[in-house]
């Protein structure tokens, strides 16, 4: 019918009924968590309505991902509650690596996936996202490295992170299966994919938006945006984190925040929050208050 209509998306990264929002564990060994009580975490997490869970294969230099496989071991059922995201084609200066770089060849891709699953005692992966754009990529042999992971099933779905427009033009063009997702850095610290045309491709590749860092990875506001927060959160009866999800939330390209606490009150408010709804005025009162001055 009408051909104004939003491209289908074709792929649901959040379960049935759970918030759109993912648990990001970067920093979790900061978490000091004990696999119980990790266990414990995840499952108030999923309770409070999180269903995607977001890894890498690097994070805390290789040790998050074993932490996890830990605590899934410590509660049967548990990882299956989660769509679990996983990262790969960066490489760190260990085990012989002398110099940081991306690695997307077949070999590394492989090997990260199969290290991931064998950390996290599972057998798949929900979402791979390539974690930076490789220069070096080859779009043929990523193909065909995709498509065995997805045909072995070890991988159901595929997706980028931190990739300008015309480097992920280039791998949907090229590879057999669709891409799914886009992360990239999004909040009222860093507000530039809201304006800049990220979220505008993620929408015409149907690419779910997930936002990292969605409250500046925890630093301080700059005192504008800190003044804004802190006045609109207590007219709204919001925090201020709150409203910095809440402003997230209101974007029609309906991102994805993966917010990166260890503290369950704070998942249960980032899922409130996401269910809030900004009014226009506040949401560019905000805007201004993040780049430090009004629309043109
Ligand atoms: N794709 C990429 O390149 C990329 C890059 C960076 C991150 N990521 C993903 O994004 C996730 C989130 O990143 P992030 O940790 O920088 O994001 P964030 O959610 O913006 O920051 C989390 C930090 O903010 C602190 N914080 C302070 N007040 C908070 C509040 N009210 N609610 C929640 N947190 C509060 C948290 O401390 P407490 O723990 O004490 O609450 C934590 O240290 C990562 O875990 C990772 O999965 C992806």
């Amino acid at each position: 019918m009408g051909s104004s209509a939003a491209p289908e998306r074709h792929f649901d990264l959040q379960p049935d009924g759970a918030a759109r929002l993912a648990l990001g564990t970067m920093r979790l060994l900061d978490w000091r968590l004990d696999p119980r009580a990790l266990a414990h975490f995840l499952a108030e997490a999923a309770d409070a309505g999180v269903g995607v869970l977001d890894t890498a294969d690097i994070y805390g230099g290789g040790e998050v991902e074993p932490a996890l496989g830990a605590a899934f071991r410590e509660a049967p059922g548990l990882r299956d509650r989660l769509r679990l995201v996983g990262k790969c084609g960066i490489r760190l200066r260990v085990g012989g690596v002398a110099v940081k770089h991306y690695d997307t060849s077949r070999a590394h891709v492989t090997a990260s996936v199969d290290r991931t699953l064998r950390c996290l005692g599972t057998d798949h992966l929900d979402l791979l996202l390539l974690h930076r754009p490789d220069p070096l990529l080859d779009p043929d042999e990523l193909a065909g490295t995709f498509a065995d992971l997805r045909d072995s099933g070890r991988v159901r779905s595929f997706g980028l992170s931190n990739f300008q427009p015309a480097q992920a033009d280039l791998l949907r063009a090229r590879l057999s299966l669709p891409l799914v997702a886009h992360q990239v850095e999004a909040s009222l610290w860093h507000p530039d994919p809201v304006l800049d045309g990220t979220l505008e491709h993620a929408s015409l590749a149907s690419l779910v938006p997930m936002a990292w860092s969605p409250l500046g990875g925890g630093r301080p506001a700059p005192p504008a945006l800190a003044a804004g927060l802190e006045r609109l959160g207590r007219s709204l009866g919001l925090t201020p984190a709150q409203v910095a999800l809440a402003w997230l939330a209101r974007h029609p390209a309906k991102m994805m925040p993966v917010l990166g606490t260890g503290r369950i009150e704070r998942i249960r408010e980032g899922v409130a929050a996401m269910a809030t709804a900004l009014d226009r005025e506040v949401w560019f009162e905000l805007l201004e208050a993040a780049t430090g001055h009004a629309v043109p």
